[in-house]
């Protein structure tokens, strides 16, 4: 089962934000089939790194940009970050959470949707205003 599908109502109009939401949209669905298909815990792990490591770049990314531009919404925006990256390690460590488990795409897919559609369009907005 696909979480979700990239769709263009998602741009934010910077091209490099834009291709990491399509990736992290990539890596969710990796995620989900993972636990759809029972993949070994290995396996999860690898998925789980990829997302770690994409979710920091990613963040740091747009926070230089903030930084740089003056975003004046930027503690609000900070604080949604750190609170994805402390929620996929929570759900990594928690032995409960097993294949066919779906509280994580839900999680992760709710997450990604309020995050674009609220915090990401809002810098984009400040961003070609600037
Ligand atoms: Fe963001």
């Amino acid at each position: 089962m696909l979480v979700t599908s990239w769709s263009d109502k998602f741009k934010v109009g910077i091209d490099k934000i834009d291709s990491d939401h399509r990736n992290l949209v990539d890596l969710l669905n990796k995620l989900q089939k993972s636990y759809d298909t029972c993949l070994d815990r290995n396996e999860t792990e690898i998925i789980f790194d990829e997302l770690e490591k994409y979710a920091s770049d990613h963040f740091s990314y747009e926070e230089k940009l903030m930084i740089e531009n003056s975003y004046p919404f930027l503690s609000g925006h900070v604080r949604d970050h750190v609170y994805f990256t402390e929620m996929i390690r929570k759900w990594r460590n928690d032995e409960e959470i097993d294949c066919k488990s779906k509280k994580l795409s839900i999680f992760l897919t709710e997450w990604l949707f309020e995050h674009i559609l609220h915090h990401d369009f809002k810098l984009g907005e400040h961003l070609s205003n600037s």
